[in-house]
């Protein structure tokens, strides 16, 4: 095999010339071909070929180029320099068995579009997804177009992050980055943004999409400066499988009290929110603190863990400039200020910094105190788990928050396209209880009891773990079950 041979798909790159010599040279092509009288299978193969390349009317004869052994004579002959750079073409062997090469289907799309947001007077996000072997082992580019309702178009050529580190699967995340030299919609007539994707370092194959449209009179600049319409914006990762609706009250109650009045809560439902879910949402959705987006549709495309680098971007890029900061963790987690700090006086300490990150501490999501004093089954996760693990010197997961202004594409447990600072040292002043897996638990959480004297104990082992007892959280349900009176009404769960 060839190494730098053509790609299977030659008809396809070839389709978009567009010279009118190389239309007439085709043409040449096709009847040397016909001519040639094509045994039935060549036909057949032929004609193929060509009802799938719907593109341009040289696709026909230039399929013949990818299954025609003579070709070499071709480039040499008829076809010219031209075909000769674009395609060279294998040297025959005499009397060597030609074998045929016949692509069906379309494994993965070249790009596939989940939002596109304007991020600031001159730029634009362009979020989705694309076949990662074309990302790995070519080098597609992109290329953005402002096309204006009064008729004048400007261009330029954008760059792309991809910011799964690696974990993709058939798809990877691609986050384009379209910034023109001045803000394409000056006048606000509106206009839209199109997008080239090439399928390699060939400027002349590609694909071209609209990405977003502005209706005439919609930029306001305003949008892109402070103040922002709330404090404090999460985004949720995908939600899948079997989801405690219990546990989801809880998480959202504790949060919205925690985060206050100015914040707002975006999901992802990737099938995990059920009926009893969505009704444990539904209160917040409608006074305006949650948003649920559907996004179930991307199951059709294999992608890390329910797509979740793809949506953590999306919500960044939608969200930019909806917050001042934007924190990303799970449903399992429970943002926690330690030594009586309040949120805002933290943020303040931190906000010369563009990202930080947070320590967790490991819960038990399963040991309860054998406590026949406690009704367990009417208590709340939080105010039951109650054991933290604390083995030391050992990795976990951090999770953070990001002024999202700064920051171009995002991850899952931190960015690393930002411009600006990063603070790791945190632990101080905020950290997160982390419930692993308590929230697909759909029965009672305390499975497993501990005698009443691990209250007391400085450690208590189980399984070869050491726990401490703490019940930072459980001194606050009262709080927040009060709060969730309060602000939605008596819930009924
Ligand atoms: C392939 O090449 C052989 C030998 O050069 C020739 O006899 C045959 O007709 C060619 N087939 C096609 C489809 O052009
Ligand atoms: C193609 O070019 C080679 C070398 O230039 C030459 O030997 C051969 O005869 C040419 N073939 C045709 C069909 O013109
Ligand atoms: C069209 O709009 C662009 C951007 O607002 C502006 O730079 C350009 O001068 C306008 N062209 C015409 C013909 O009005
Ligand atoms: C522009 O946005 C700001 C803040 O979002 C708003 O107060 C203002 O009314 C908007 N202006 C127009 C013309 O829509
Ligand atoms: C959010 O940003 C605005 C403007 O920069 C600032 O006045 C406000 O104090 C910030 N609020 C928080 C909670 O950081
Ligand atoms: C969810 O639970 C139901 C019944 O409890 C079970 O049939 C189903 O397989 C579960 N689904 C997942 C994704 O775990
Ligand atoms: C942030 O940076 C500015 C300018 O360097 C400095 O004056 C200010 O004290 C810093 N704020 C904090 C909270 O460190
Ligand atoms: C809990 O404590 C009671 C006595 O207080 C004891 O009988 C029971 O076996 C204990 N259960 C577990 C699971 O340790
Ligand atoms: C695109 O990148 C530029 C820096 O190269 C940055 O200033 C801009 O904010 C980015 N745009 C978006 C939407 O992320
Ligand atoms: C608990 O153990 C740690 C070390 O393992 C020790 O430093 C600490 O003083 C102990 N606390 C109590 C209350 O015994």
């Amino acid at each position: 095999m060839r190494k730098d041979g053509p790609p299977p798909t030659v008809s396809k790159m070839l389709s978009c010339f567009e010279t009118k010599t190389m239309v007439v040279t085709f043409l040449a092509l096709a009847l040397v071909m016909l001519m040639w009288n094509l045994p039935p299978y060549y036909q057949n193969l032929l004609s193929t070929t060509t009802t799938t390349t719907d593109r341009s009317s040289c696709s026909a004869a230039a399929a013949t180029l990818s299954i025609a052994n003579a070709s070499a004579s071709l480039s040499n002959s008829s076809a010219g320099p031209l075909a000769e750079r674009k395609y060279s073409a294998p040297q025959s062997i005499p009397n060597s068995d030609k074998r045929v090469f016949q692509p069906v289907g379309n494994a993965a799309a070249l790009f596939v579009l989940m939002g596109a947001y304007r991020g600031g007077p001159r730029t634009f996000a362009v979020v989705g997804l694309a076949s990662k072997p074309i990302h790995v082992y070519g080098r597609p580019w992109y290329k953005c177009e402002w096309i204006s309702n009064n008729g004048s178009s400007i261009r330029t050529v954008a760059y792309k992050m991809l910011p799964d580190w690696g974990y993709g699967r058939v798809y990877t995340v691609v986050v384009v980055n379209c910034t023109f030299p001045v803000n394409p919609n000056q006048d606000n007539a509106g206009g839209k943004l199109t997008v080239n994707a090439y399928y390699g370092e060939s400027p002349k194959k590609y694909e071209k999409f609209t990405a977003l449209e502005e209706a005439p009179g919609s930029y306001n600049e305003s949008q892109y400066h402070p103040p922002y319409e709330y404090e404090y914006l999460y985004c949720g990762s995908s939600l899948y499988g079997n989801l405690s609706a219990a546990r989801i009250r809880e998480w959202m109650a504790y949060h919205a009290w925690f985060f206050g009045p100015q914040s707002h809560f975006v999901f992802h439902d990737a099938g995990g929110v059920s009926p009893e879910v969505r009704e444990a949402l539904e209160p917040w959705v409608r006074a305006g603190r949650a948003t649920i987006q559907d996004i179930r549709g991307q199951a059709e495309f294999d992608g890390y863990y329910y797509n979740q680098f793809l949506v953590v971007n999306d919500c960044l890029h939608r969200y930019r400039h909806s917050a001042n900061w934007t924190f990303y963790f799970d449903v399992d987690e429970y943002i926690y200020l330690p030594n009586g700090n309040t949120l805002e006086s933290v943020l303040n300490e931190f906000s010369n910094y563009t990202q930080f990150t947070i320590e967790q501490n490991t819960m038990s999501s399963m040991l309860c105190l054998n406590d026949s004093t406690q009704d367990y089954p009417r208590q709340w996760g939080f105010e039951k788990l109650l054991f933290r693990e604390t083995r030391t010197g050992i990795w976990r997961d951090r999770k953070y928050a990001i002024q999202a202004k700064n920051a171009y594409a995002t991850g899952v447990h931190m960015s690393e396209n930002v411009v600006g600072k990063t603070l790791h040292k945190t632990e101080t002043k905020i950290r997160y209880y982390h419930y692993h897996n308590s929230i697909s638990v759909l029965g009672e959480p305390c499975r497993e009891f501990l005698p009443l004297s691990a209250k007391a104990n400085n450690v208590t082992w189980y399984k070869e773990l050491p726990f401490v007892y703490d019940d930072n959280m459980k001194q606050l349900a009262n709080t927040i079950k009060e709060f969730e009176r309060k602000t939605i009404g008596h819930v009924q769960l």
